[in-house]
């Protein structure tokens, strides 16, 4: 088929390059020109593995172009894809605009029977003020399809390929449904067929779920600091209930970040809020993320007393590894506490360096784990990246000037740590805390 996305955020440039790579012909449009430029040499805007190696290739084979000019595209398509941006206002409800300019846009260029696919995550109800949209402009045959995202960044492009389930909500009729179904086809997985309210639902009720397991484990790892459980086994003994499951979010650490969990359950909030329903569950949340960030912090400064002067190493930046997102990432809180304090700090991430100085303009940026510990009385470690467990301990040691460490994803070796002469402090593992 041939297809357009607008947007060509991490959403949109996944979901157009897959698709490409699935045998579509795709374009995807932004208006961001930089942007466009560096797509169409080939060169991704953001850190994703695989994204480089499936850039090249579809653009060498004719699959995918990169445009500005929407209106140019739209009569050729045969269905467009809507991946623009719902950022959160300042009371956390999605603001809207670029996904109804979008929507705008396609109407006024738009041809019978094309199909517009709304990838963006919106609040229930909007795929159905869309179609609306369209209508007072355009009055041939169309539909208007929701297929939400549940992409992880750091594994988009193998979660797009191996998908646990498509969604995909429309009107009574389907044609544009087991359109956008077909697309799917190839990935051989279960796509379940519904309404637009119930498909946008699933989107923000999965993304709150999952953030309240996230909350969940870490107040229990409070308490274990409390009782002398150990919070690694109490997640193992968990994930062991298949009610549960294996794969449950059960990882313990400084709180979740991103361009996804906190703003989705603020908006679930406010969702539920309009419609009359309180959602306390998830307001505790919300309020629990904040609370295991601060208590991090608080940890810190109980065990080192006065930072003023002291310099602190911290490992990891981006909310999570395999990418260079820092939104909402749980660092930001917890170094700018650190320099109110007035520590000095050096960063080391491998995927984030001097953007950081952007977000926080005081930090000193290292170019290894190994030199951004050169005289530190700390190192904290705020992204589980996998380079950060195979480092020489014995280096490390030499370089800093106190060796504590403070693990906010407990994926240290307490024992191999605690051998080379690290005081090892990480969250709700018993003895080690
Ligand atoms: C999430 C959803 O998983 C995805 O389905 C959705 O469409 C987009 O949002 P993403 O934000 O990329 O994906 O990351 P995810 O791997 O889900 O992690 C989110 C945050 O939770 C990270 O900050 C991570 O560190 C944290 N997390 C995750 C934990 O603290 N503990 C866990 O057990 C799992």
């Amino acid at each position: 088929m041939n297809l357009g996305v607008i947007g060509t955020g991490y959403v949109g440039l996944i979901q157009g390059l897959c698709l490409a790579e699935l045998g579509n012909y795709v374009v995807c449009v932004d208006n961001d020109e930089a942007k466009i430029k560096s797509l169409e040499l080939g060169v991704p805007p953001i850190h994703e593995p695989m994204l480089d190696e499936l850039l090249k290739k579809n653009i060498s084979c004719g699959r995918i172009k990169f445009s500005t000019d929407v209106r140019k595209h739209i009569k050729d398509l045969d269905v467009i894809f809507i991946a623009v941006g719902t950022p959160s206002d300042h009371d956390g409800r999605a603001d809207l605009t670029y996904v109804f300019n979008a929507a705008t846009e396609i109407s006024l260029h738009m041809h019978n029977d094309q199909v517009v696919v709304v990838k963006s995550t919106v609040p229930i109800g909007t795929c159905k003020l869309i179609e609306k949209r369209i209508k007072q402009k355009f009055q041939g045959n169309f539909e208007v399809v929701s297929n939400p995202e549940f992409l992880r960044e750091g594994s988009a492009i193998y979660d797009f390929m191996n998908p646990d389930r498509v969604v995909i909500g429309g009107t009574n009729e389907f044609r544009g449904v087991e359109k956008i179904a077909n697309l799917y086809k190839p990935l051989q997985t279960t796509i379940l067929l519904t309404n637009y309210e119930t498909s946008e639902t699933i989107k923000y009720a999965s993304n709150s779920y999952l953030a309240t397991q996230i909350s969940f484990i870490n107040t229990i790892s409070r308490l274990c600091e409390k009782t002398g459980a150990d919070i690694t086994k109490v997640a193992e003994g968990m994930k062991l209930d298949k009610r549960i499951g294996a794969k449950a979010q059960l990882r313990a650490g400084i709180g979740y970040g991103g361009s996804c969990f906190p703003k989705d359950v603020k908006a679930l909030v406010n969702i539920a809020n309009d419609n009359g329903v309180r959602f306390g569950i998830l307001e505790e949340v919300v309020k629990a993320n904040i609370i295991q960030r601060e208590f991090f912090v608080d940890k810190i400064k109980r065990n080192l007393g006065e930072l003023d002067g002291l310099t602190i190493a911290v490992w990891g930046l981006s909310f999570k590894p395999g990418t260079d997102d820092m939104r909402d990432a749980p660092s930001i809180y917890i170094i700018k506490s650190l320099l109110n304090e007035k520590a000095t700090i050096i960063t080391y991430d491998p995927a984030v360096s001097a953007e950081i100085l952007k977000i926080i303009p005081h930090v000193q940026i290292a170019e290894s784990p190994l030199e951004a510990c050169k005289g530190a009385d700390a190192l904290l470690v705020l992204t589980e990246w996998d380079e950060f467990s195979k480092v020489k301990w014995a280096d490390i040691a030499k370089k800093m000037r106190n060796k504590i460490i403070f693990d906010g994803r407990n994926m240290l070796d307490s024992k191999v740590l605690e051998k080379r002469g690290f005081k090892y402090h990480s969250l709700g593992r018993t003895g080690i805390q």
